[in-house]
């Protein structure tokens, strides 16, 4: 193995629209796109997630197209890619902020403790089902302190519980690997996961989308409020005067018993700032660019959606296998929030799963008839990059296993920096190889 050690830059706008689990570095993804193939070639990245690797073919010149079996990565993929107004975007969303705040934000105010005025509720923190805390952010004094609630409170917080969940999707919780936290507590349906009062927020964001004229700006707006989700939620464990952690950050749902619910507007427009400036970024650098296609596919049934012989490059960034990211379950929250929801491809996800009876054996073999798909699609001289990360042996002997099986060969493997945030969690001390780039080329025909 080389030891170069190519250092991947911190995502562009574009790549910030919306988490996604294992989104590779652009700027790499890009390099490697630019040294494997000419424009006009096509590229595909049939486990394509948010679609980083087809959109920095098609800014390339390149014709990319992205599967993945997991519908709401595609629809974050097409909605990152597809042209929008990003003025229009950016009023809509203003205007969906102001109809639902019209109706919800009386959930979200207190006092000020400084000047006595009408103040916003810029978080709330409880433990177990009492409220211990307020966070206060007044606009007329300009104050902002975590305080000890108030009577006001109190009832608000009470009348909040009782006031309905105003028509928030709320999917059962369904028996799963990331979900175990919340089956053991004894968690029913994901409304749960939130305080009542930024429920019901969410769910009138939500319905504002549902009626904005313009359609075409609806899957952007739709992004902003499933964005908010988890850090409006009550997945973020509350550290005291320095605020919350993470909502995410042990990759599972989760309900800290000590939590911080931030303010759900707030929340919305912080996340309607950052898809607003994706757009606009994507578009620059998509310009006049054919757009990449997008197909909600299994990987393995390429065969009907690609022509034979017809891929000049291959980018594939597939699961990891081991205790590896569960795609289609954490997506499950984000789908249920869609308008119409999107049902989450639990069953023809490749990986392990241990409450699905999916063992190492299954991912093996899952990877090996995705890569013979794979091969059989791409040109007779076509190159192929694979992006792989696991602490994990068997993982690895899977996936070699499925490289040899579709007859690849390995020409040249590079460890790659983790300095892009967010790059998949798994760098912890047990992990032996993590974010290796293989380029590989063809030695065979798989059987
Ligand atoms: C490591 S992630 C890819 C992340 C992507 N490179 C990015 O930059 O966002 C692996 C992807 O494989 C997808 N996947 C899992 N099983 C699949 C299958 N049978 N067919 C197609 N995609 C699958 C998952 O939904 C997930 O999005
Ligand atoms: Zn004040």
């Amino acid at each position: 193995m080389e030891t170069e050690a190519p250092v991947a830059a911190t995502w562009p706008p574009r790549y910030r629209i919306h988490k996604y689990w294992s989104r590779k570095p652009a700027d790499l993804v890009a390099e490697r796109i630019a040294a494997a193939t000419s424009p006009g070639d096509l590229v595909l990245d049939p486990f394509c997630g948010s679609g980083v690797a087809p959109i920095e073919a098609a800014a390339l010149g390149r014709r990319g197209i992205g599967v993945d079996v997991n519908p709401f990565a595609i629809f974050l993929a097409r909605t990152t890619a597809t042209a929008c107004d990003a003025d229009a975007l950016a009023a809509a969303g203003a205007r969906v902020l102001a109809m639902a705040e019209r109706d919800e934000a009386v959930w979200h105010e207190t006092r000020c403790r400084r000047c006595g005025r009408r103040a916003r509720l810029a978080g709330t923190v409880s433990h177990g089902s009492a409220l211990v805390a307020v966070l206060v952010r007044c606009a007329a004094c300009g104050g902002t302190a975590r305080e000890e609630p108030d009577v006001a409170d109190r009832s608000r917080e009470r009348a909040s519980g009782a006031a309905g969940d105003g028509g928030a999707p709320r999917p059962p919780v369904f028996v799963g690997w990331q979900t175990r936290k919340l089956v053991r507590a004894g968690i029913a349906d994901f409304g749960e996961l939130f305080e009542p009062a930024n429920l019901r927020a969410f769910a009138a964001i939500r319905e504002a989308i549902s009626v904005e004229p313009d359609e075409t700006l609806r899957p952007s707006l739709q992004l902003a409020l499933t964005g908010a989700l988890a850090q409006g939620s009550r997945m973020i464990a509350d550290t005291g005067a320095g605020g919350g952690g993470a909502s995410w950050k042990i990759n599972v749902y989760w309900l800290p018993a000590r939590r911080l619910a931030l303010d759900p507007f707030r929340c919305f427009a912080n996340r309607l700032t950052r898809v607003v400036s994706a757009r606009r970024d994507a578009d620059a650098v998509l310009g006049g660019q054919a757009r990449p296609a997008f197909v909600c596919a299994d990987a393995r049934e390429l065969a009907g959606i690609v022509d034979p012989g017809s891929v000049h490059h291959v980018f594939a960034d597939p699961p990891y296998g081991g205790e590896g990211i569960q795609y289609a379950e954490l997506s499950a929250l984000w789908s249920a929030w869609l308008d119409p929801a999107l049902e989450p491809a639990f069953a023809a996800e490749i990986g392990e799963n241990p409450t699905r009876g999916r063992d190492a054996l299954t991912f093996a073999s899952g990877l090996a008839e995705a890569f013979r798909a794979v091969a059989k699609v791409l040109a007779d001289d076509g190159t192929m990059t694979v992006t792989f990360a696991s602490g994990d042996r068997r993982s690895w002997a899977a996936l070699d296993g499925a490289l040899a099986g579709a007859g690849f060969a390995v020409t040249r493997a590079i460890d790659v920096g983790r300095s892009a945030p967010g790059l998949t969690q798994r760098t912890s001390t047990r992990a032996t190889r993590a974010d290796v780039w293989l380029e590989c080329r063809r030695v065979g025909y798989p059987s």
